[in-house]
């Protein structure tokens, strides 16, 4: 194991009606901006709840933070936010509206444009910020990451700010999501996971059998949730293991891999696919193409999340390969680029961006242009 140094300070605050509880958690003196995706939280009682407990603040609210948050929409929030010099930040929504509003939260205190910071990539200097999550996926609540978009160019980018000082989770909100968007942010949370164990075997039994834990959840209670669909406890197991899968308490002093999601990104970038769903395609194609390389975790993997003790080894790393991907088709996903028309155009596309760039994604570093486009074929 590595050494680490883990903090996490995000302040959890779980459980049916929990909303109400706004009003101890932000400050009576500040001047706070609420910011929201394109509606859902007016149709499900959210806004409501929100406006309720935090009646007779100073209260600004900014609408139209959408899915993939473009730096287009979120100038207009900083703009709003310094003209009303706020000094709180309430993220309602989704991952998108939470990333949105962390990189709001940097841009109020920067001096020129919030693409720049982007490009920086981290700026520490924030509004403190506190969110309701309204879709179990991201991990964004409880962890220091965005993801930013730029429209006029296709771009999307990891950004790097502070974490939530607190995120409120009532499980009850999530009822109204979609079938799609539960698929989404079940695939999301399982390639989280993947992404920080699927890499060397041997370096802690801890992170491993957390890991394990979670991947096992996911699996579990995906069909449970689609048959009973207003389950409270479901929803809680559901929203928890999403938060646990990516605020660092199963990466601690391992290595990480994460090229899925590089590539994920410029999918959704170029072609607007949902980010759960580009992740249960490439995943695929990441898991085949470097079999090799991750050989020892897989068979582990094959062993504890999918029971696969008999026979040979290739036998049990191929039947782990089609149970993952048959899981995501279990949950109406696609698993392959053609079912989405992506084809050679968008291969070619992410090679190059790849190789200009000069990344190296991967625990092994060695995900470049060349290793992507062969992830990509291998997803086809
Ligand atoms: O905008 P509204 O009207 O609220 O509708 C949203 C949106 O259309 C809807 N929705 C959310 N909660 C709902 C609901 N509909 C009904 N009932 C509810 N309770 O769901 C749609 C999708 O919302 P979005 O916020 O986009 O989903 P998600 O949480 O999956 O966030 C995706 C974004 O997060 C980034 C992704 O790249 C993508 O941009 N990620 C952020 C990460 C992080 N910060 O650590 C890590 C992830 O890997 C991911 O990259
Ligand atoms: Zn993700």
């Amino acid at each position: 194991m590595e050494n680490f140094d883990f903090c996490n300070p995000t302040r959890l605050v779980f459980g049916r009606g929990s909303i109400a509880k706004l009003g101890e958690l932000i400050p009576e003196s500040k001047r706070v901006m609420i910011t929201f995706g394109g509606g859902s939280v007016k149709k499900n009682g959210v806004y409501e709840q929100v406006m309720k407990a935090l009646a007779g603040r100073h209260l600004v609210e900014f609408w139209g933070i959408e899915p993939n948050p473009a730096v287009e929409t979120l100038r207009k929030a900083v703009e709003l936010g310094k003209k009303e010099k706020v000094d709180f930040l309430l993220a309602v929504g989704g991952g998108s509206v939470i990333d949105g509003t962390k990189l709001i939260s940097a841009a109020l205190l920067y001096e020129g444009d919030a693409w720049e910071l982007v490009q920086k990539g981290a700026y520490d200097h924030t509004v403190p910020m506190g969110t309701v999550l309204t879709i179990p996926a991201t991990g964004s609540e409880m962890n220091n990451g965005a993801v930013i978009s730029r429209r006029e160019t296709q771009e999307k980018y990891p950004f790097y700010s502070n974490y939530p000082v607190f995120s409120v989770l009532d499980p009850m909100v999530t009822m109204s999501l979609p079938d799609f968007q539960i698929a989404c942010g079940l695939a999301d949370t399982f390639v989280h996971v993947m992404e920080q164990y699927m890499t060397s075997a041997g370096q802690s039994r801890v992170m491993d059998r957390w890991a394990e834990g979670l991947l096992k959840t996911i699996i579990e209670i995906a069909p449970l949730i689609r048959e009973n669909k207003d389950d409270y406890d479901l929803r809680a197991d559901f929203m928890l293991a999403a938060t646990m899968g990516l605020n660092g308490f199963i990466a601690m002093g391992v290595s990480q891999d994460w090229a899925t999601h590089m590539i994920g990104h410029e999918i959704t970038a170029l072609h607007g696919l949902t980010h759960g769903a580009t992740l249960a395609i490439v995943l695929n194609g990441t898991l085949r193409t470097l079999r090799q390389q991750k050989r020892e975790k897989l068979l582990q993997y094959a062993t504890r999340v999918w029971h696969l003790v008999k026979g040979d080894e290739e036998d049990r790393i191929d039947e782990a390969l089609a149970r993952t991907e048959a899981f995501f088709r279990s949950m109406g996903l696609h698993t392959r680029l053609s079912e989405e028309g992506i084809g050679e155009a968008t291969i070619a596309t992410i090679e190059k961006r790849f190789n200009e760039k000069g990344v190296a994604f991967g625990e092994a570093h060695n995900v470049d242009g060349t290793m992507a486009r062969r992830i990509l074929e291998n997803c086809k």
